[in-house]
This record gives C-alpha cells, structure tokens and sequence, in this order.
C-alpha cells in the first residue's frame, strides 16, 4: 500500500476571514484537466491525482468550472442536475474527495453557479414542457406566445450571446409550433424566470447543499443577467442586447440587488464554520466602474476583472485600466482581481502575439469590446509565439504583483498558446453552429493540458483519444519537461507565487506610482517592494541598489528589456 503524506496543522484555518481579499485562484475546466480512467475526458478523479501541481504551484484556491450532470451542449453551463457530478466526470464522493483533499494541501475550492439558465434536461423544463401554456411550471422559465399571424415569429427581437435569436418554438405533442422560450445563450439553455420565489428558494437550497459540502465559495456564472424587465420589450431599433447598455431590459438590472444580497444572507449563515464565511466572485462582462457595485459589503466580494483580460498591452492603456480597477473597486471596498485568460478568451500567450493584443484604455475605460465576427479577424491574423509568450512572462509578474488576488487559466503557467487550427469537425463549441460556421468558438482554449511524454496524450490521461486533439507541438511544454528547468514558464509562475506567499507588500493592499517613462509601469508596494514592466524599445537600468527578486527576462542583465518585468526588493 502506498502512503499518502500527512498533512500536520489544519491548513484551511477559520481566523483566515479575509483569505479571498489577497487569492491566487486556479481555474480547472474539468474536462480538460486530466483524465484518471482513460476515456478522454478529464475527471474528477484525475483532479484529486492532479492535486499536488497546483499545492507546488502556490496558489490558494481552485475554481472548478460546471462538473454537474449535463448534455455538454455548452461545456456544462448547461446543468441538468445541480446537486449531482456529471457521470462522466466522476460520482458526488469524488467530489467531496476532492474538496477533502484541497483543503488537506491547504487549497480552497469555488464552484461555478450556473443561476441564469438550466440545461433543456432539467427537470423543471421538461415538467414545463410537458404541462402546457398558462400553468404555473411554464411560469418558472420565459414562455411567451409567438408574434405574427400564427405566432410563427419570436416575442421579441433578443438576440441570443452564440448567435441567432434568443427564442425557441416548442413543438407540440401534435407536431405544431405553440409557444417560444426564452434562452440568452444557446437553444438547449432556456433562462429562469426569476421573478419567481420557487426559483430563488431553489438556489438557496442549491448553495447550501454545496457549503455543507465543504465548498468555500461559488464562482456565479452571467452574475448580471437574471434579471429581466418583465415587458420583454424589444430592444431600440438597431442595437443589438449584446451590447449591454445601460437601462437594458436584460442586462445589469436593478433587481439583481435583492438575488445577490439574498445569496450573501446564506454564505454568511456559515461565518461560524471552522472554516469560515463563504464567499462568491462574481462573473459579468461590464466594465469596473458598472460592476463594483456588485462587490459592496452586502452583495458579492470580488468581480472577475474582465478589463484585465480585456486590455491591449500597452503601458498607457495597462496604466488607465489598472488606476480606473482600484479606484471603483476601492470605493466600495472590495479588492480587485487580476485576470489574463479564461476558458471563453483566446489564450494569453496567443492574444498577446497578434498584431491587436485587446483593447484600447482610457481615463474614463475601455473602448468598445470587439463583436464575435471582429476577434474571429483578430483570430486569423499571424501570432508570433515568441513575442506573445515573452509578454505573457511579463503580465504574469504585472498582475502577481498588484493589489488584490489574482486568476490563473490552467495551462497559462505553462505558457500555453491557443489552439487554433482545431479539425473543424472536432469543435464542440455551440457558437460555431449558431453563426453558421463563421465564428469558430471557444474550443481552442479548452484543449486538454499536456502533463508528460512526447506524443498526445500527453500524459493527460493513460490513454484514450482526447476529447479535443492535442497538438503535436505541445512536445517539451509538458509540465515534466518544464517542472525542473528553471528558465520555464512554470518555473516562473511557481516563484512568483512563492514570493507572492512569503512578502508582506504583496496580495490586498495599495501601491504608488513611480514617475517613468510613458511607456514603462514602474509601482512600489510596502514594504519595500518595486515592479517595473517596460512596453518600451528602450531597456530600463535596474536601481543600483534594488534585489533582483524575480525578473521575467535574464536576471542578470542588469536591465529591464522590451517586454519585460522585474520585482525588486527596495
Ligand atoms: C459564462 C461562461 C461561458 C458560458 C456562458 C453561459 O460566460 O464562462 O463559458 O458559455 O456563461 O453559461
């Protein structure tokens, strides 16, 4: 029998209330991550075997994307069952072993809430499918009836986020077209109706199934849009609702309040845990300065920081970006978050390689984010590797070192790139069928991660075709091959994090700005710590009298090149 090591003190302690103001949280998208039984698909088992990467990592929480039963037709943002594992993935004693796990290596463990919409499976939909217009089941969802002579035209003019309208005709038992539903993402995701108490007590119940679980947070997936103007109004002529605006009857409404003070009652009903209050982060593509107000001390505690992942790099546009995040964060009191990659964005490595790298940052935010079909140009102009992978170093040390926590994509500490010449019969992402094969999707983010070997799979599971083909030339990025060369990007990443866990000045906190050159960020934190990012083609001395802490480029130099950062002790 093998012998497990023991853990000796009780890593997650409950005095540790703030924990989540200062996190480096690791994302895991379960299918991806590694694959225990062999049959191509990451599971929960291959998570637990994964473990001790992401302990010698350092990081100090995971956030597991949906690992619920699903028909997959979104990744598992389409839950059929929220109180149960996908079978696929694994069983609920999986999960807790999971949990048990993490927490024994001193790892927190967030899920994601999925509370916008439900799989077409769940139960609830197909009762209100079953049961008919006008019954109270049909109440839970958005059924309306048609527009036209025949209601053979949706209810209104919503445009659904993969494309094609946000409606779907039921089909009646007679082969008729009856009513429409209403879905904001793809056809197999029908939206809640929120509005009605028997859905909110249904999350409540939901959350506390999973803290007494042991869960310490829920990442909440689309946090701003359960709410909806119960008019279903169109949209004004010629916007279109992705847009978000402000007053929309969809997104970012005021209703929201009363659902996320409601799901913050119920985390703070465990404060008394031994392992403290719980916590949420929440998910809403909304520049900072709309959704701080999430974050205030009675709704939500932190926002993923969509501006971060959304910047070009450029030191004008990193600086305007960063002074705007904490200063709508720090009105209200909530740290900011730091953010690089997800599993719906084109891989840092590869986004900072392009000829655009994001968008463009002002004093008063970004500018427009780019429509689907404006990245799916982006996406086909050249990536030089090098250049991305040389600034993705760069931002890791940016965002480690400033104020607030932090998120790492799985595979961004391995410097990753995208996927993009996925066979196109391999992709899986709904987008590309709803555009009509002219966006291809999400799916090269989500390929599997490559842990050992030489030839695909990579050590990703034993055997096994995965999921989604894995390229060739991941030979030698491995986390085998990186894990002892200490000029890697995991070598990078695991002594930033270190550092990050060993200095004082970093985590929640402030910074000053150093006077610098336009094209350099140049911050102190206290005690004693510098962080210098040149964007520049001129290279920077480094002070005289700084220590060399980390540098992204050759420590040795003396310098900060182009596309380079230095944390200095001071
Ligand atoms: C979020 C998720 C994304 C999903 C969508 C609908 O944006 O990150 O993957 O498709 O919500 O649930």
């Amino acid at each position: 029998m093998t012998s497990q090591p023991t853990p000796t003190a009780d890593p997650i302690p409950a005095e540790d209330t703030n924990w989540w103001r200062s996190a480096v949280v690791y994302q895991i998208y379960p299918r991806s991550f590694a694959d225990h039984n062999g049959d191509g698909t990451g599971d929960v088992r291959g998570m637990i075997d994964r473990l001790p990467h992401l302990a010698e990592l350092g990081v100090d929480a995971i956030w597991v994307s949906p690992w619920y039963p699903s028909p997959l037709a979104d990744g598992g943002y389409d839950v059929a069952d929220y109180r149960d594992i996908h079978p696929d993935f694994g069983t609920l004693e999986d999960a807790d072993a999971f949990i048990a796990r993490a927490h024994e290596l001193g790892l927190r463990v967030l899920i994601d809430l999925v509370p916008n919409h439900c799989s077409d499976e769940h139960p609830w939909f197909q009762a209100a499918l079953a049961a008919g217009p006008g019954t109270p089941e049909r109440e839970l969802f958005w059924f309306r009836d048609g527009r036209g002579v025949d209601g053979e035209l949706p209810p209104n003019d919503w445009q659904a986020m993969f494309g094609g309208p946000a409606w779907e005709r039921v089909i009646g038992p007679d082969g008729r077209g009856e009513q429409w539903y209403l879905h904001l993402f793809d056809v197999r995701q029908p939206d809640w109706n929120w509005a009605q108490p028997a859905v909110a007590d249904e999350f409540d119940d939901i959350l506390r199934f999973w803290f007494d679980r042991g869960i310490d947070g829920f990442r909440i997936d689309v946090a701003d849009s359960m709410a909806k103007d119960p008019d279903l109004p169109d949209v004004a002529h010629g916007t279109s609702n992705l847009t978000k605006s402000v007053g929309s009857p969809l997104w970012d409404r005021p209703e929201l309040d009363v659902i996320h003070r409601r799901w913050r009652a119920v985390a703070d009903e465990y404060a008394d845990s031994p392992q403290g209050a719980r916590v949420f982060v929440s998910e809403a593509v909304l520049p900072a300065a709309r959704v701080a107000h999430y974050v205030t001390p009675e709704r939500l505690h932190t926002t993923f920081n969509f501006d971060a992942l959304l910047c070009e790099w450029t030191a004008q546009s990193q600086r305007h970006m960063i002074q705007l995040s904490l200063q709508v964060h720090d009105a209200v009191g909530a740290p900011c978050t730091w953010v690089l990659s997800n599993h719906d964005r084109v891989r840092v490595a590869t986004r900072y390689g392009k000829p655009i790298t994001g968008v463009a940052y002002g004093p008063e935010g970004g500018s427009r984010e780019f429509t689907p079909l404006e990245e799916e140009e982006i996406r086909a102009m050249p990536t030089d590797v090098a250049l991305g992978l040389k600034r993705a170093r760069a931002a890791a040390l940016l965002e480690l070192a400033l104020p607030g926590g932090a998120y790492v994509y799985q595979g961004d500490e391995l410097g990753l790139d995208e996927v993009d010449d996925l066979p196109e019969e391999s992709l899986q992402d709904p987008t590309w069928e709803r555009s009509g094969h002219t966006v291809h999707g999400r799916d090269g983010c989500r390929v599997p991660i490559p842990w050992s070997g030489t030839t695909s799979p990579f050590g990703f599971g034993p055997g096994g075709e995965p999921w989604l083909p894995m390229p060739a030339r991941w030979a030698g990025q491995t986390v085998a091959d990186q894990e002892h060369d200490p000029t890697s990007h995991l070598a990078l990443y695991r002594a930033a994090l270190a550092e990050r866990k060993r200095n004082p000045a970093l985590g929640d906190g402030t910074l000053s700005w150093v006077a610098s050159d336009a094209h350099v960020l140049d911050f102190t934190r206290e005690p004693g710590f510098r962080c210098i990012v040149n964007f520049g083609p001129d290279a920077v001395p480094i002070p005289a009298d700084a220590r060399v802490l980390i540098h992204s480029g050759d420590p040795n130099s003396g310098r900060v090149e182009t596309d380079e950062a230095v944390w200095l002790a001071i």
